[in-house]
């Protein structure tokens, strides 16, 4: 909470019950100290009182373009704040910032925004659930604006069930981590891959594999928990989340990856690759699907470029580079020639052999190797725990 004292927040509020949770936001943030500034949109007005907004908040509240007299600088507002907060946000305010509408105050504030933006949706849960929803919700991410989840409870139609808008207490402390807090890995730039990659064979078919990409996921918000500023490449991994203040970039191919990796690696602190790229892609994509003629069908595959090394080749001194063994024989042997040959500060070995680990499992039992050291062992855990060990070795070798 003290991290908030003297910083400058936004806060929207949109037509929707929840409305009433913003009143107690506002409260909140200038106990902590924080100068806020309150926006509304017209019918937010049938739900909250400005007279109640403007009171907590100390300063007018700011609901149209202009009036009679004056104009209100949508710009200078976006501006001067640190964090905008929109909270409620409602599907119908949702919809226009996904489409770039701008139809008051709020929305044009929104647009001119020079600050991070971060979101507290509120709505019942069949409007949540509806692809229309998703499909903005995904959009605004796409954006680099951050997306405080909904809970589930009781909501305003009776019903119980996800939808309603995150508490006062959790927006507050979601803020804090995300942008006011000095981790261990404050200022640290962090590249992580995850997932899958799909090699095309034609436009309809592919080869990929298994991956889930929930280690590469964990390990990245545990990055981004300690401060890091982490541009995470994934792989058309279907696993859903929300990338919270993560720059997220969606790649298919193990080339797009690699692009994708290279274009930031020269500025990067420290790189950390939990995909499971494919090693081979077919040589030729064919143009149109590939007719069922013959008894058999030959696909010719060539070598994609491992990343990985790749990024081991062009290491300077002070990057660190960590990658991921998947092993199911000689795991020690392995994991050890990969350190040298990918040029890799550390390898974090997962043996098939271990119940509980790789693919698939929300588990994973893992052992560290390092250039110079012991090996470190750790057992079987679900993978945001481990995503911590991992974490918490990195810094502990580098960066404490
Ligand atoms: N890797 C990569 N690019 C590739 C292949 C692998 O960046 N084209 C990375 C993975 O993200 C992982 C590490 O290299 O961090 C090791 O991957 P793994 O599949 O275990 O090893 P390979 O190098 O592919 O060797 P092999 O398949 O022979 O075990």
């Amino acid at each position: 909470m003290r991290m908030l004292k003297g910083k400058k927040i936004l806060l929207g509020i949109t037509g929707s019950i929840a409305a009433y949770k913003s009143i107690y936001l506002v409260r909140l943030l200038v106990k902590a100290g924080a100068e806020v500034r309150v926006i509304m949109t017209p019918s937010s007005k049938d739900f909250v009182s400005t007279l109640t907004l403007s009171t907590l908040s100390h300063h007018p509240v700011l609901i149209e373009m202009f009036d009679e007299q004056s104009w209100s600088n949508h710009v200078m507002l976006g501006r001067w704040a640190d964090v905008m907060i929109i909270a409620p946000l409602s599907c119908n305010t949702l919809a226009k910032m996904a489409n770039g509408q701008c139809d008051n105050l709020l929305l044009a504030v929104y647009l001119s925004a020079t600050c991070k933006v971060v979101v507290a949706p509120a709505m019942d849960e069949d409007m949540w659930n509806h692809p229309t929803t998703k499909e903005n919700l995904r959009k605004l991410e796409s954006f680099g604006n951050s997306i405080i989840p909904v809970e589930k409870g009781e909501l305003a139609s009776g019903l119980f069930g996800d939808g309603r808008m995150a508490e006062p207490g959790d927006i507050i402390e979601f803020i804090t981590a995300n942008f006011f807090s000095k981790g261990p890995l404050s200022g640290k730039k962090v590249l992580v891959t995850a997932g899958p990659t799909y090699e095309a064979i034609d436009p309809v078919r592919f080869i990929g594999n298994h991956s889930s990409g929930k280690m590469g996921i964990a390990i990245a918000k545990e990055l981004h928990h300690r401060g890091a500023e982490v541009t995470l490449v994934i792989g058309p991994a279907a696993t859903e989340f929300s990338a919270n203040g993560i720059n997220l970039v969606r790649v298919t191919s193990a080339e797009d990856m690699y692009k994708a990796c290279h274009k930031v690696f020269a500025d990067t602190d420290l790189a950390v690759m939990s995909a499971a790229v494919a090693d081979y892609t077919p040589v030729t994509r064919a143009k149109d699907k590939i007719k069922k003629k013959d008894e058999r069908l030959q696909l010719e595959l060539t070598k994609t470029k491992d990343i990985l090394k790749s990024l081991g080749e062009k290491k300077k001194p002070g990057q660190v580079l960590v990658g991921f063994a998947l092993e199911t024989a000689d795991e020690k042997k392995h994991a050890l020639e990969k350190l040298v040959k990918k040029n890799a500060d550390m390898i974090i070995l997962n043996s098939l052999n271990d119940t509980g680990a790789g693919f698939g499992h929300d588990t994973n039992k893992i052992t560290i190797f390092r250039k110079k050291g012991k090996e470190i062992g750790f057992t079987t855990k679900s993978k945001d725990e481990v995503a911590k060990d991992i974490v918490d070795t990195i810094i502990r070798f580098h960066y404490a």
